[in-house]
């Protein structure tokens, strides 16, 4: 090809990459910020000390509930797309805005995971905390959400019946042994 044609065939091409770029910055996905609390938001469900509410707050519920502070750069495409996808994700993992409406082992597994990931410095996630520095969670706020989960996890788990807590234990190992086939 001779470099004429190439230099026409770039430019093109710069051209098109530049109206897309115009055009998607009209559409978003729909806003995860709903106004009001659910009945079933883990707030309402079950006591939450203010502070433990503080860090939530600020290191988890942009991902893992219905209330997403966004930030000026979510105006941007494709960024948008790219939180949408984590708060996506992560809601479907944990949501703590719906965290009453699950089966009691299930809430008392999440919450022995928070405490989990948390400790193991997994969550919050390390793109999230790279911007949002005031998520870096401090020794002492970690250990305050560890020990208020982990409570929490065991209060709940105490509740389940004998009966569910046999078919999970099945269930988990039902789990492994096709894990194993695998
Ligand atoms: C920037 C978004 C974001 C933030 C902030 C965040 N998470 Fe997550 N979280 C995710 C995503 C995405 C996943 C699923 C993928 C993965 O596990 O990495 C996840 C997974 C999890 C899981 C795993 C659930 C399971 O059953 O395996 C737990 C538990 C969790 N997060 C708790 C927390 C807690 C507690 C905080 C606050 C201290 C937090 N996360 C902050 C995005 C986030």
């Amino acid at each position: 090809m001779d470099s004429r044609k190439f230099k026409g065939i770039a430019k093109r091409t710069l051209i098109v990459l530049l109206i897309a770029l115009v055009v998607i910055q009209f559409i978003h996905p729909a806003k995860n910020n709903a106004e009001t609390l659910t009945a079933s938001d883990i707030t309402k469900a079950y006591p939450v000390p203010d502070e433990v509410q503080k860090i939530m707050q600020k290191a988890c519920n942009d991902c893992h509930s219905n209330h997403t502070t966004y930030p000026w750069y979510s105006r941007i495409q494709p960024v948008d797309w790219w939180l949408n996808d984590h708060i996506q994700e992560g809601k479907g993992e944990l949501n703590f805005s719906e965290f009453g409406s699950l089966a009691l082992l299930r809430q008392s597994k999440k919450l022995k995971k928070a405490a989990k990931e948390v400790e193991e410095g997994e969550m919050p996630l390390s793109s999230y905390t790279l911007i949002h520095r005031d998520a870096i969670l401090t020794e002492a706020e970690k250990q305050l959400f560890l020990s208020w989960a982990r409570d929490l996890s065991q209060q709940i788990y105490a509740k389940v019946s004998p009966e569910e807590i046999e078919a999970d234990k099945k269930r988990m190992e039902e789990r492994k042994k096709q894990a194993e086939k695998k």
